[in-house]
């Protein structure tokens, strides 16, 4: 498998729960290695442009009060397949499907706050990438 880069957000309720240590030991334990990294208080215009996919679900609107709620951790994750190693570490979207020992259902307790953030496709991956880094923010290693 391809060595890929995916985008990873530990989300406000994760950061509030003191959990971004153990979230980002999970990641290095598994292969991936953070090559950017930075937090951040997401605006309402930033979090909406980047949940744009959404717009007109019915849950849009909370999403990003949710996400704009408080600080987040937003990084770049590479390694061998690191899009599907991402999600496979986060878990199903609904922490109460998510599989035992993933970090949703480790650290979340409802779909509306679900600790992690992860790209679903390389298509998503380029996307989100660029859209909180620039070229110069990232450190191949
Ligand atoms: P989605 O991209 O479907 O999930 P994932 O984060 O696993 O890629 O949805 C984006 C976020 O929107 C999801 O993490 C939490 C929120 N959401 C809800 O609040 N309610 C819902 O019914 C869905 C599908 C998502
Ligand atoms: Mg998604």
């Amino acid at each position: 498998m391809a060595t890929e880069r995916t985008l990873s957000i530990i989300k406000p309720d994760a950061v509030a729960k003191n959990a971004i240590g153990e979230i980002i030991a999970r990641f290095e334990k598994a292969g991936l290695k953070v090559v950017a990294a930075k937090m951040m208080h997401l605006s309402e215009e930033k979090a909406g442009g980047f949940y744009a996919e959404h717009k007109e679900r019915p849950f849009f609107k909370d999403l990003v009060g949710f996400m704009t709620s408080g600080p987040v951790v937003v990084q770049v994750l590479e390694g061998e397949g690191a899009i599907a190693k991402n999600r496979e570490l986060m878990g199903a979207t609904n922490p109460k499907e998510a599989a035992p020992g993933t970090i949703r259902a480790d650290f979340a307790e409802t779909i509306d706050a679900n600790a992690v953030h992860g790209s679903d496709s390389p298509e998503s991956a380029e996307r989100e990438i660029s859209y909180f880094f620039g070229n110069d923010e990232i450190c191949p290693r």
